[in-house]
C-alpha cells in the first residue's frame, strides 16, 4: 500500500474551516480530530460541524473520535459523511461490534491506541479493522513533541500487520514534521496525521508533498 498523507485541521483557523480544507488539495484524506472534554482534556467539534465540512471538502474525511462512550456516536459519523471513522480502543466497550457497526454504514473502521496502550493483545481484531492508528503524542492537543518510545510498537503493530496478510493501514498521529516522519516511515508506518506542520508552513499543500516525498524515501529505505 502506498504512502497517505492526512493532514489535521486541529491547528487550522476554525473560523475559517472550509477555506482551511481546500488549502490542501493534494492530501489523500483530511483529519478531523473529534474531542468531548471527557476522553480528553479538550473539547472541539461534533457531527454537525463535521457534517458542514464534509459537504465542502474535495478531499474525504478521517475522523478520530477521541471522546467516550464511543460506541454510541462513531456511527453518527459516518452518516454526517466521514470516509473513515476511528475510534479508541480505550474508550470502546465492544471494539468488535462498533468495528463492524462502522462497517455495515459505509466507512472504514479504524482503532486507536494511546502511547501506553500495547498492541499485541489486539492482533487478533485486525480482521476487523482497515487502519490500526498509533498514536505517538498523549491525544488532547496539536504541536505536542513526537514520542520516540512508540518506534518499537510501529515496528511490531508493522510485523502483526503484515502477518495477518490483509490491507489494513497503519496511521500515526502526533509530533510528525519533516523531522520524525523518516523514523515512523522506516519503523512500518504507511498513512501520517501531520497538523501543525502543515498547517503552520507558508504553503500547507507543498507540506503534504514534502512530507510524503520524505515518507516514500525513508519506506523505500527500511524496506
Ligand atoms: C492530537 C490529535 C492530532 C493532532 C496532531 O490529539 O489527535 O491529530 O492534531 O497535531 P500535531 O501534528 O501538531 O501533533
Ligand atoms: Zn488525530
Amino acid at each position: 500500500m502506498g504512502i497517505q498523507i492526512t493532514p489535521s485541521i486541529l491547528n487550522a483557523d476554525f473560523a475559517r474551516l472550509g477555506e482551511e480544507v481546500a488549502r490542501i488539495p493534494g492530501a489523500d484524506l483530511v483529519h478531523v480530530d473529534v474531542m468531548d472534554n471527557h476522553f480528553v482534556p479538550n473539547l472541539t467539534f461534533g457531527p454537525t460541524m463535521v457534517e458542514a465540512l464534509a459537504a465542502v471538502s474535495s478531499v474525504p474525511l478521517d475522523a478520530h473520535l477521541m471522546i467516550a462512550d464511543v460506541d454510541r456516536h462513531a456511527v453518527t459519523y459516518v452518516e454526517a459523511g466521514c470516509a473513515s471513522v476511528t475510534f479508541h480502543v480505550e474508550a470502546a466497550a465492544a471494539p468488535v461490534r462498533l468495528a463492524r457497526e462502522i462497517r455495515s454504514a459505509g466507512a472504514r473502521a479504524s482503532m486507536a491506541l494511546r502511547p501506553a496502550t500495547p498492541v499485541d493483545p489486539y492482533a487478533d481484531l485486525l480482521g476487523e479493522l482497515d487502519m490500526l492508528l498509533l498514536m505517538t503524542v498523549e491525544p488532547g492537543f496539536g504541536g505536542q513533541s513526537f514520542l520516540d518510545l512508540v518506534l518499537p510498537k510501529i515496528r511490531r503493530a508493522r510485523a502483526l500487520v503484515d502477518a495477518h496478510g490483509g490491507e489494513v493501514r497503519l496511521q500515526v498521529d502526533g509530533g510528525v514534521s519533516p523531522d520524525t516522519i523518516g523514523r515512523c516511515a522506516e519503523a512500518g508506518a504507511d498513512t501520517f496525521v501531520a497538523g501543525s506542520a502543515v498547517y503552520s508552513a507558508d504553503d500547507p499543500d507543498a507540506m503534504v508533498a514534502e512530507l510524503r516525498r520524505l515518507a516514500e524515501a525513508a519506506a523505500t529505505e527500511g524496506a
